[in-house]
């Protein structure tokens, strides 16, 4: 069946083409179309294009298609194009004319832009909730390990004096901006297009708002142009999110390869969580870091593969916004799977406690011996030139570190301030899920 259908036999080759991986991937989409419908025909009824007796109807039919889902029971049929369509089949099929109604108003343009914007919205709120896991994991072993020492690179040569709680609080604040990141991607996408039909508005007097209202969203998008020209856009915003937190992830995986390795050996995993060699009876191999890395790499190229598939569209609706669904959900899925993983091994990390009583490591507290000098009122310039003359004839050894006293230094790391901006921006994240808003919009019925 194709809801486009004029009486023409469309060539089947054709139509498998251009459904593409639509059958699998709209069903990502499925239990948001149903809410989005639901919203539209509580709409329809309030501006007077149905009945209240149809409405109700039509929403026990969608509640039940909901529960089809839920036990998983609702597929795309082969003859069908995509989830609006094979939702539409089912309306008419379970309540004739009434159900036909439920296309009135609407183009599949704004449906799936509402279906994609509720579903999202729903997988950022999930994102949030693992970055608050992992961000609480890391600041934990901040305070855990905040004086057990470890030379800090630049250049990849020891620099100066570091911690673990300094190393392990550096991702967690990396991942508070990251997440501030999501939350504007968040509040880009948390507007409705529903009512801008196929991208230039209706002659029925639809009430946007109310579906605004009833779908959770903080505002319209108004301009029905804007609305199609927005899918694409609001991807973008959302993949630059996401590729900034992939962007963490990957160097925290790579930290952590370094220091795994057995000129480092900073830190170490229990056997079960690391992988071997089927030749090498020696391999102690860090692979969930390295495929993190890789997925994450592979990620941060999600804005780029965006911009080559939207660069020189018209506006108005296009076929190669389709395409935009599967990388964008395969993403988020990605992501999700990294972010769970790394979870798992930071809840069995082993931090070796000695690393900076290490000879090699002397050097690195260099720089606190010049400040040691310059405290008791030898020039900078003079105090640097003794101690370089000190290092160079291996005269030198360590000294304390314990003047480290300010805002986010070794000394001072300020996790509390860090989480309570964290979680000042984790207040973003807090929407309803299917399930909850598709009761609510059951209200009516009662
Ligand atoms: N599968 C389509 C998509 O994701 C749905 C919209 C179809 N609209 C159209 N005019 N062919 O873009």
């Amino acid at each position: 069946m194709k809801l486009w259908e004029k009486g023409i036999n469309p060539e089947p080759a054709i139509i498998e083409f251009t459904a593409g991986k639509d059958r699998k991937t709209d069903l990502h989409l499925t239990k948001w179309d149903i809410v989005g419908s639901m919203a539209h025909v509580i709409m329809l009824n309030d501006v007077g294009l149905i009945l209240e007796e149809e409405r109700n109807d039509m929403l026990k039919a969608l509640h039940s298609l909901f529960v089809w889902d839920e036990e998983g029971s609702l597929v795309i049929e082969k003859d069908v194009e995509d989830i609006h369509s094979q939702i539409e089949k089912e309306m008419a099929s379970i309540l004739g004319t009434t159900g036909k109604k439920i296309h009135t108003g609407r183009s599949r343009n704004d449906q799936v832009l509402v279906d994609i914007r509720l579903y999202t919205r729903e997988e950022i709120d999930k994102l949030a909730d693992l970055i608050n896991s992992l961000f609480t994991r890391l600041q934990s072993l901040s305070d855990q390990y905040k004086d057990v020492l470890l030379p800090g690179y630049t250049h990849m040569q020891p620099a100066m004096v570091s911690s673990f709680g300094l190393w392990f609080g550096a991702y967690a604040e990396c991942l508070s901006d990251d997440l501030l990141l999501l939350s504007t991607a968040r509040a880009l996408n948390n507007k409705n297009p529903l009512g801008t039909a196929a991208g230039f508005g209706t002659t029925l007097p639809l009430n946007r708002k109310l579906t605004s209202e009833l779908l959770e969203f903080d505002d319209l998008l108004y301009n029905s142009a804007y609305a199609s020209l927005s899918r694409g856009k609001v991807e973008m915003a959302i993949a630059s999110a996401l590729a900034s937190v992939a962007q963490t992830l990957s160097r925290f995986s790579m930290d952590i390869c370094l220091y795994m390795t057995a000129e480092f050996r900073f830190i170490d995993f229990p056997d079960e969580y690391i992988t071997g060699s089927s030749i090498m009876p020696q391999k102690r191999n860090p692979d969930v870091f390295e495929l993190i890395r890789g997925r994450s790499n592979v990620i941060q190229t999600l804005p780029n593969e965006i911009a080559m598939l939207t660069s020189n569209l018209p506006s108005g609706y296009n076929r190669d916004l389709q395409l935009l669904k599967q990388v964008v959900f395969d993403s988020f899925d990605e992501m999700k799977e990294c972010i769970e993983i790394m979870l798992l091994m930071l809840n069995n990390i082993k931090v070796k406690k000695n690393i900076a009583e290490n000879p090699l490591y002397n050097t690195i507290f260099s720089t606190e011996e010049v400040n040691r000098l310059v405290k008791q009122g030898i020039p900078f310039r003079d105090a640097y030139k003794a101690v370089s003359e000190m290092v160079k004839g291996s005269s030198f050894s360590r000294t304390s570190v314990n003047d480290y006293v300010h805002e986010g230094s070794i000394g001072n790391l300020c996790n509390e301030e860090i989480a309570a901006i964290f979680n000042e921006r984790m207040k973003f994240f807090k929407n309803k899920s299917a399930a909850e808003m598709a009761e609510k919009m059951m209200g009516y019925v009662k």
